[in-house]
């Protein structure tokens, strides 16, 4: 009798259990059946937590499925969470890298992933489960505010940085976001604004660097944005969330909202749209409505939550990481600053003005040089230990530092933010530069052997930079570029320039008035110390630049049809580029622009000098399979080590689609070489990335012909040619949505 009664017992157990399994990775479709609507819907909505302060969002967590919640927290810069929490002694900081735009300056892909690696670890070590990042939008235009964040003006570029970045975040076991899918190319009213694009551009420019990085990266997850495209939110749009990202590229992973709750959470869970962030109840219940009333069917549902499950089982949460809340900062701290050094772009270097000796007596102006910016505000902003300042950085190096001066910087700076503090309740705004006497300069010049101003310009998330004082110069800078370079050449003594900003500024008309510039973008907390090393020639700069710099902002095309003036917007109401804007400039975007038009730069795509100089010989091209390749060799002919950066352009033969005179589509960069030494490089092409898109039928065409291969050291620069012969034209049909017309 006791017998039965136990076996009646056990058969019960094994059937609650049956009907209530513990996720596996087998028993996904299970889990799934014993799944209430409600649990369903509650899982493809995001849930407020508090088990990693400062981290962006959860998802939902099922305790009876054994699913536990899941935690989200910004980058891109490095892990955003908050540093101090209430009642406990410890703190939680989290390394400040260099800010995307400097990774891509790098165009070095091995960097990328070591960086991101480190960054990756303290993910994991702090008990997330997803990095919000790579930010991976178009530089379509220098003034969008978070294009600090982003790579570059070229999809090919961009793309291949952004899958170095989730490949090397991913190795520790912990999730991406690639963000914002797509055309987030402006913060002005970047909850609605809707993006006008043509198919080509879209293909080309605009998803061909999110492409790149899905099919190379495999990110866990896409995070879609604000804004809409052609009409239609992206969170909500099937077309660009399934029958593309999903169906055409293969995407296995989920797709989550970028951090707003639309009304139209119907239409974004049918479109794709996994996950809801950052999630509330009244999201919950739509699904739930939805379902009940046959708007969202049964299949819908349970791919999601699919998905949801898919992506839970990887997360070191489900798989019960024990983790430290002790990433190793000094170790990481030690990225940052290579990071840093390996990217970091000369612009000017008069006379080999650069490197110094590092002994020199240095006039260190510019109240950036206390006030460094580390890297940009918003969601990518990171809460790190410590931001070395240029003033501390060159000091470290062996500079003297001319006191009176760093006295000034320093008084200045520390009163304007106290008086931001009083006057907002922050201090972290930038402080603004200020006029310095003439007088005082003329006495500097005659008391130091040379001057280094350091300028600087902060931008973030929320809101679009401006043509006057941010773009251009303020009347303070200018004067100290001209009283510099007056007083200081007067007496036979070297002006340098350090860019710390985050985008663009412009530089055409001061840049003949200095000796050397230097751009370090926003390089992180040891970023000062890497622009110490590359002053001093303990590194050589190896950086080039992601984006063009032109000689004015207007020479732009997307400057048509962009917000340069948030003012404006707010006070009179204007419609475009406020609730639309049209991508008028179609596929002339960047280089793409300024190299067919024959149009003058200040600055080319891809330009960047060293203190040693590089020959480029023995080209071959020899076709593959599905494409070419193309070796070269580049030896170091100069007396320093250093590395350059190859860059293989392509032209396209004529009769096919019009096309920009020449398009990147790979690049590689050398190790360091000694002088004399050389290095071979492979750089692969396939066909497919040879193709435009044509929209008349809506598929991505190569020409039959012969094709330039150009191989440059900048876009203007071009060191060797070649040729390789497509001998039959190609095209790759896709799908024909995403229509502006529909
Ligand atoms: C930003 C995202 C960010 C999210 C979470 C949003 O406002 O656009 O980039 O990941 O907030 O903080």
């Amino acid at each position: 009798m006791k017998k039965a009664i136990l076996t009646i017992a056990a058969a019960i157990m094994t059937i609650a259990a049956m009907a209530q399994p513990k996720l596996t990775k087998d028993n996904i479709d299970d889990v799934i059946n014993a799944m209430t609507l409600q649990e369903k819907a509650s899982l493809l909505v995001g849930v407020r937590s508090s088990l990693v302060p400062g981290a962006a969002g959860y998802t939902c967590g099922i305790d009876r499925f054994g699913i536990p919640i899941t935690v989200l927290a910004d980058g891109p810069a490095g892990l955003r969470i908050r540093p101090t929490r209430e009642g406990d002694s410890k703190t939680y900081y989290a390394t400040g890298m260099p800010i995307g735009t400097l990774l891509a300056s790098s165009w070095d892909t091995d960097l990328v992933e070591t960086v991101t690696k480190a960054i990756g670890e303290e993910v994991l070590e702090y008990g997330v489960d997803v990095l919000l990042a790579p930010g991976v939008n178009l530089h379509r235009n220098p003034l969008c505010g978070r294009n600090f964040e982003y790579f570059s003006e070229d999809p090919l570029l961009s793309g291949k940085m952004a899958a170095a970045y989730v490949r090397g975040i991913q190795s520790n076991g912990v999730g991406t976001s690639v963000k914002h899918f797509a055309t987030n190319n402006q913060e002005t009213n970047r909850l609605e604004n809707n993006s006008i694009v043509s198919q080509r551009a879209l293909r080309e420019l605009y998803l061909k660097n999110f492409e790149i990085a899905i099919k190379e990266g495999k990110p866990w997850t896409v995070m879609s944005s604000y804004n809409k495209l052609n009409g239609n939110y992206t969170q909500q749009d099937y077309d660009l969330l399934t029958t593309i990202l999903k169906k055409e590229w293969g995407f296995d992973g989920i797709v989550m909202t970028d951090w707003g709750n639309k009304e139209g959470t119907v239409k974004s869970a049918k479109a794709g749209n996994d996950l809801m962030e950052p999630g509330r109840q009244n999201e919950v219940d739509r699904i739930i409505a939805a379902v009940q009333d046959g708007s969202i069917s049964k299949e819908e549902l349970d791919r999601n939550v699919r998905n949801m499950l898919n992506y839970i089982i990887r997360t070191p949460k489900f798989n019960g990481y024990n983790f430290t809340n002790k990433p190793d900062l000094a170790a990481h701290a030690k990225v940052a600053l290579k990071g840093a050094e390996e990217s970091i772009v000369l612009l000017k270097n008069d006379n080999a003005c650069l490197p110094l000796k590092g002994t020199e007596k240095v006039a260190l102006y510019g109240v950036t040089s206390i006030d460094f910016v580390a890297g940009g505000t918003g969601s990518g902003e990171v809460n790190k230990a410590y931001v070395v300042n240029m003033e501390d950085a060159l000091i470290k190096a062996g500079f003297t530092l001319d006191n009176t001066l760093a006295d000034f910087n320093r008084t200045y700076v520390n009163y304007k933010k106290a008086e931001n503090r009083l006057n907002h309740g922050w201090a972290q705004a930038k402080v603004k530069e200020i006029a310095v006497p003439l007088s005082a300069i003329h006495e500097q010049a005659a008391a130091n052997d040379m001057a280094i101003y350091v300028l600087g310009r902060n931008a973030g998330e929320g809101a679009d930079r401006n043509i006057n004082g941010d773009f251009e110069l303020t009347e303070a800078e200018r004067d100290l570029i001209r009283d510099l370079s007056v007083e200081y050449h007067a007496l036979g003594k070297k002006v340098v320039v350090v860019l710390n900003i985050g985008g663009v500024i412009e530089t055409a008309s001061w840049k003949g008035l200095v000796d050397a510039i230097l751009l370090p973008w926003s390089p992180g907390q040891e970023g000062a110390n890497a622009i110490a090393n590359i002053l001093t020639g303990k590194v050589s700069p190896s950086g080039k630049l992601p984006m063009t710099f032109p000689v004015k902002y207007q020479d732009h095309p997307s400057s048509l049809n962009f917000p340069y003036d948030w003012n404006l917007f707010h006070a009179r109401g204007v419609k475009k580029d406020f609730e639309y804007t049209k991508y008028e400039e179609g596929i002339w975007v960047g280089y793409r622009h300024f190299a067919t038009r024959g149009a003058e730069v200040s600055y080319p795509f891809g330009y960047g000098l060293s203190y040693t100089s590089f020959e480029y010989s023995t080209l071959a091209i020899k076709a593959t399979a599905d494409g070419f390749e193309a070796t070269i060799a580049v030896t170091n002919k100069g007396s320093v080590a250093g590395k350059e950066v190859v860059q293989l352009y392509v032209s396209a033969p004529e009769g096919g689609l019009e096309k920009p005179a020449c398009e990147l589509k790979a690049f590689a960069k050398t190790k360091e070489l000694k002088p004399g030494e050389s290095q071979t490089l492979t750089l692969k092409v396939s066909n497919y990335e040879l193709a435009s898109f044509n929209e008349a039928t809506s598929a991505w065409e190569a020409a039959s012909g012969r094709y330039s291969i150009r191989f440059g050291s900048s876009v203007q620069d071009i060191r060797a040619t070649a040729e390789f012969k497509l001998k039959k034209a190609l095209s790759w049909p896709v799908n024909n949505v995403l229509s502006p017309e529909r």
